[in-house]
């Protein structure tokens, strides 16, 4: 089969001056792909900003061979990825990828964690996606191709310590994923996300043993194939570690059904209704309402 290439292609990668980002706008470059390599350069926390970072990224590229500009607008205002989506248009006339990776971290425990801790965490990751990606929805949808690559997290699908804010809004992104994966469908705007786990600054520490072998060089493929026109999914959330990749999926049990439910009946039967054998994985929410119309009948 052919190699997966990106000519005529226009990407965005989002917090590409470092970490994940960078090796995701190098993976693409590669390939062809022209990119917008966005970056705030901020701290882990979110505070400060410099140009520096994104800029020494497109020098990378251009050292390559390839075709990049920086830009270095925040993803956290809706004028922002405004502004982000049009660098694409000016520099280079369309927007075919847009890859949601930038991202910053407040862990607290729940009981400290302030308000304004939340909110810079939605505005980057939450919101940020939303901000960068609707204005490239609208171009994709004109032109009947696009696709979109979110960055969710393990802190969200299984849950980490002290990491509410983080956890919350890379959960609330796989929503996102499934939401536009159906209204995209028709458009030929596949939407997918990655969990990864890599050795960057914002895991600087943390990954122990593990550190050496988890390359974020090692992420870029999966995102540089969901970023593909050769991508055959969407609406999935795929982990992918040092050369690992897997499919997380949410499963729903058989369960029980007992029109004269009571919480005595939910306790005495919990190890039926948690059961996973035979469990269910739809698609989308349609598939959950057949499921129930078979069941109650309507
Ligand atoms: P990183 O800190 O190296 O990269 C994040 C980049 O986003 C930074 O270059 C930063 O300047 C940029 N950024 C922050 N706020 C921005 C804003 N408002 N506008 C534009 N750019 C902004 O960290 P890493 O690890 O490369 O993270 C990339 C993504 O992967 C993040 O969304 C992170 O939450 C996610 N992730 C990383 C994991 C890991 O193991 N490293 C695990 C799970 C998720």
């Amino acid at each position: 089969m052919a190699e997966i290439g990106f000519d005529n292609r226009v990407a965005i990668v989002t917090g590409a001056g470092g970490g994940l980002g960078r090796c995701h706008a190098l993976e693409l470059a590669r390939r062809g792909a022209r990119v917008v390599v966005n970056d705030l350069g901020v701290a882990k926390d979110g505070g400060g900003s410099s140009l520096s970072p994104a800029q020494q990224v497109v020098a990378e590229i251009e050292a390559l061979g390839g075709e990049a500009v920086t830009d270095g607008h925040s993803v956290a205002t809706p004028e922002g990825g405004a502004a982000i989506v049009q660098a694409a248009i000016d520099a280079f006339g369309r927007i075919d990828i847009v890859v949601n990776n930038a991202g910053i971290l407040r862990d607290k425990t729940f009981a400290k964690m302030e308000p304004a801790d939340v909110d810079a965490v939605f505005d980057v990751h939450l919101k940020g996606a939303f901000n960068v990606t609707r204005p490239a929805w609208i171009c994709m949808r004109e032109q009947n191709y696009g696709r979109i690559v979110m960055t969710a997290s393990n802190a969200g699908i299984l849950g980490n310590f002290g990491q509410t804010n983080y956890g919350t809004a890379k959960m609330g992104l796989v929503g996102m994923t499934n939401v536009l994966a159906v209204e995209g469908a028709k458009y030929n705007i596949r939407v997918n996300a990655i969990a990864p786990v890599a050795a960057t600054r914002m895991t600087d520490g943390l990954m122990g043993d593990l550190t050496s072998a988890i390359d974020p060089a090692l992420v870029s493929p999966v995102v540089a194939y969901l970023a593909s026109e050769a991508c055959e999914v969407t609406g999935e959330v795929y982990s992918c570690a040092g050369g690992t990749v897997a499919r997380f999926f949410v499963g729903l049990t058989q369960g029980i059904y007992d029109r004269g439910l009571t919480a005595e009946a939910v306790r005495d039967r919990l190890a039926e209704i948690r059961d996973e054998t035979g469990y269910d994985a739809f698609a989308d929410n349609k598939g959950e309402i057949k499921k129930l119309a078979r069941i109650l009948g309507g």
